[in-house]
């Protein structure tokens, strides 16, 4: 019995190991201590990173009015981070996909995969996104609240009617 006790716990003591070598990319709790912490960037909360080397701590502080980026694991601009350090979309339960950034007028969209927020991309001049095509377009072509078009605009294919 005490046998598979000692070995449960070599288990438990390799587990432990094995999961604090991986990069801690969501660190979720504020850890500023460095003691018996694998070597690497961690978070300490939305405006402070740290670094832990040799188990010593460094505290690296986001410069100006930057938010730390948790995805890319750098200081980013606040409404390029998601909630709750930035201002960003929420992707959080929203299909992967490009959705319209009414806050621009269309002029731009973002981009929603695995739940994470993945950026801004600007539609060329003068173009709107137009999310029934997935795609930049005419304003013409676009439905209200952005574009101008009318709710008939695209032919409904025949296997649709009724
Ligand atoms: C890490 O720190 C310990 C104690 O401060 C020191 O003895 C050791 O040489 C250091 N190791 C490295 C690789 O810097
Ligand atoms: C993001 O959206 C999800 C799903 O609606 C929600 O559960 C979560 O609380 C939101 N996060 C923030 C920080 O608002």
């Amino acid at each position: 019995m005490i046998r598979y006790i000692i070995l449960l716990i070599c288990v438990c003591v390799v587990l432990a190991q094995f999961k604090r070598g991986k990069p801690r990319r969501k660190s979720a709790k504020p850890r500023w201590d460095c003691t018996d912490i694998v070597d690497g960037l961690y978070i300490g909360d939305c405006l402070n990173f740290y670094r832990c080397k040799n188990e010593t701590t460094e505290h690296l502080p986001c410069p100006g009015n930057l938010v730390v980026n948790e995805r890319q694991m750098w200081c980013d601009y606040k409404d390029l981070v998601p909630p709750p350090c930035g201002t960003a979309p929420n992707c959080t339960g929203i299909i992967d996909g490009n959705y319209p950034d009414y806050t621009r007028k269309c002029q731009y969209y973002y981009t929603c995969l695995h739940d994470d927020f993945y950026g801004y991309t600007k539609c060329a001049a003068n173009l709107l996104f137009n999310p029934e095509k997935n795609n930049c377009d005419w304003p013409f072509l676009v439905k209200p609240p952005c574009g101008d078009a009318a709710e008939s605009v695209y032919p409904v294919k025949p296997d649709r009617v009724g």
